[in-house]
């Protein structure tokens, strides 16, 4: 794992004079930040040694390079889900390569759905801290010192100074914003509504996909992390009709704007 994760940073190295710190990883529908990436370098995917490859339909699948209001950025447009068959070394493995490449920061996003009753389609939400439902845990399996401890903490996985930066800089654009828990499982399921309840009594308030596998690493990895959720509907139960990838992808992109010119502001204050 090691050498192959300094092989893949070797090859970024050698093809790119950008060293971010901040990395960007896009959740479904909210790709349209990289049109507020300037000195674009992209590198697909399937160019880079030893990265899986992206196949879910609204992934993109490439590494882009350049700044945001001058700030170097690396941005992730397209995730590897547990769903699609990737294992969780695969799922994380852009962190691995992220902390050996440099990053010091991370900001996650996903499409998820509500499971706060006050919430509407295109909330936009502040992870303050996640419910790992998986079922497994990407740190399973003999541990690397070089990387990380073998029990890491996890008492704050999600920055609160980086959280307090992003309420900033949302009161300054008058952008509206919830905070709250995200709840990740496997998927390719939406949750039954019996499902639903018993998350929102565990204490989620935004059920999704992904985040919850990168963010264990990252935190792991000693990343600082950023997490802001797109809520696109509202989950099993509270939704008044059935569910569908075509309307998260929708309202994703209807709340892209506000997502970006946030996530684009807060980037000057990492
Ligand atoms: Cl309702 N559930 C899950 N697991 N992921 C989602 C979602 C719901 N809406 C968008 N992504």
């Amino acid at each position: 794992m090691y050498n192959k994760v300094m092989e893949t940073v070797e090859f970024l190295n050698s093809k790119v004079t950008n060293r971010p710190k901040i990395a960007i990883i896009l959740g479904s529908g909210l790709g349209g930040l990289v049109e507020y990436v300037e000195n674009k370098v992209v590198i697909p995917y399937k160019d880079i040694p030893n990265f899986p490859v992206s196949t879910v339909a609204g992934h993109a699948g490439e590494l882009v390079f350049g700044t945001i209001n001058n700030v170097e950025v690396l941005v992730m447009k397209g995730r590897f889900h547990y769903y699609e068959g990737y294992n969780m070394k695969e799922v994380t493995y852009p962190q691995y390569v992220f902390k050996k490449f440099g990053i010091e920061t991370m900001i996650v996003s996903n499409a998820a759905g509500g499971a706060n009753r006050d919430f509407k389609p295109g909330t936009l939400m502040i992870i303050n801290d996640h419910i790992n439902f998986f079922g497994t845990n990407p740190l399973i399996g003999s541990n690397d010192e070089r990387f990380g401890p073998r029990f890491p903490d996890m008492s704050e996985t999600y920055s609160k100074a980086l959280i307090e930066k992003a309420k900033n800089v949302a009161s300054k654009l008058n952008i509206e914003f919830e905070e709250g828990v995200y709840l990740g499982s496997s998927g390719p399921t939406y949750e039954t509504a019996a499902e639903v309840k018993m998350m929102m009594t565990m204490g989620a308030s935004a059920v999704g996909m992904s985040t919850v596998p990168e963010s264990i690493v990252a935190n792991y990895l000693g990343i600082k992390i950023l997490g802001i959720s797109c809520i696109t509907n509202m989950a099993t139960g509270i939704a008044t009709k059935p569910h569908s990838h075509e309307e998260v992808v929708e309202i994703a992109n209807q709340t892209g704007e506000r997502f970006c010119k946030w996530i684009a502001e807060t980037v000057k204050e990492l």
